[in-house]
């Protein structure tokens, strides 16, 4: 049965130091959100870019920044607004001192004005028809909640198989759905979506013949996970009804989400959908290889950067102890993911495919 509890990624730690992946994927899309934001320079009312998912990092900062160069360039006095949508949880002080801070757009002398919405993307967060620019980075692949659904054999939906596959994907399709309906409310008529996530594409011989991004990472926590349970560390229960709540979207599914809903369908006018793999020769921390110590550190802060507190909610405090509190659960299990990763370099090496949605608003 699956079972849903708080949100996935509340609070998650250490981010901006641990966020190579999100800070390239902002940098490489700059020219395509200046398209997008000379596309709705004209149209009437105020210029808004509300970001979703923004998380606390220089990511935030990279990903507004090119709309409002545009926007600042272009000779009309229009007002312009820039909204970072999270969670409760998110580091929010991290991210202001970085929007006002030296390589904040705030230090420039033409200035947005500076908002903030606060909640979950799968409910409303911001007016009708009040953004001109939204965007969701690195953030639309974690589901509405944290899933418990049995699974044994593995901690990541990929690797999910049957029944529980099923089971999984329903809950993922919904959330797309509910994601782009608010999203549709919230836009100007003319204004666009920009979702980037983790994606996934089909191989053949892979486990449900599809290959997802990140494969390596989580059956790299799927393989400490084992070893932890089998050392007494973790409860087997706990472990065995634990998934990541995440979905990680191919062209197929993202497509057929849109042009099978009716609604959606009168909602939105397709402009791109594609998965793309990411230049990074297939690791993202492939410049390491030779210095196995600090490639197991590196991905071990990144990996602890988005995972860390869903693994502490779903494993670490239901296993935790008079003899092992769930920080010494935590650190023990990174410390044994970052050996992992140092004993046998680039067998878990971190893939990357990237779904780019882009959808018009009409
Ligand atoms: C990996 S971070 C990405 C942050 C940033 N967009 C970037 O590209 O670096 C994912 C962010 O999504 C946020 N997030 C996840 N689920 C969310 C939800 N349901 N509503 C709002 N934010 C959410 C998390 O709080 C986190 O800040």
């Amino acid at each position: 049965m699956i079972k849903t509890a708080d949100r996935s990624t509340e609070g998650m730690t250490d981010y901006n130091a641990n966020s190579r992946a999100q800070k390239l994927n902002a940098i490489a899309n700059s020219e395509v959100i200046a398209d997008l934001a000379v596309r709705v320079q004209d149209m009437d009312g105020p210029l808004n870019f509300t970001d979703y998912g923004c998380g606390p990092g220089q990511s935030a900062i990279e990903t507004v920044r090119p709309a409002l160069n545009v926007w600042r360039s272009a000779s009309s006095s229009k007002q312009i607004s820039v909204c970072h949508a999270d969670q409760p949880g998110n580091d929010w002080n991290a991210l202001m001192a970085l929007v006002f801070g030296d390589d904040g757009y705030m230090s420039d002398t033409s200035k947005p004005l500076v908002q903030t919405a606060i909640g979950s993307f799968y409910d409303r967060m911001m007016p009708d028809q009040s953004v001109s620019i939204a965007t969701c980075f690195f953030a639309s692949h974690w589901l509405s909640s944290s899933v418990q659904l049995y699974a044994p054999d593995t901690i990541w939906f990929a690797d999910l198989t049957g029944e529980a596959r099923k089971k999984m994907w329903q809950l993922a399709e919904r959330d797309w759905i509910r994601f782009l309906k608010l999203r549709a409310r919230e836009l100007q008529s003319g204004g666009y979506l920009f979702v980037s996530a983790l994606g996934a594409i089909p191989e053949a011989g892979e486990i449900n013949d599809i290959a997802a991004a990140g494969r390596g990472c989580y059956r790299a926590l799927q393989e400490v996970t084992v070893s932890m349970v089998e050392d007494g560390l973790l409860k087997r229960e706990a472990a065995d009804n634990f998934v990541f709540g995440l979905w990680f979207l191919t062209e197929a599914e993202a497509s057929h989400g849109i042009e099978n809903d009716t609604e959606l369908k009168e909602l939105y006018e397709i402009d791109t959908i594609k998965v793309v793999a990411v230049d990074d020769g297939g690791d993202l921390f492939g410049d390491h290889l030779t210095d196995p110590q600090e490639y197991g550190r590196l991905n071990a802060g990144y990996t602890r950067a988005f995972a860390g507190t869903t693994l502490r909610r779903q494993l670490f405090e239901p296993s935790s102890n008079t003899e092992w509190t769930s920080d010494q659960l935590e650190a023990e299990f990174f410390r044994r993911f970052e050996a992992l990763y140092a004993e046998k370099p680039s067998k878990y090496a971190v893939e990357q495919w990237h779904l780019h949605a882009i959808l018009r608003r009409k």
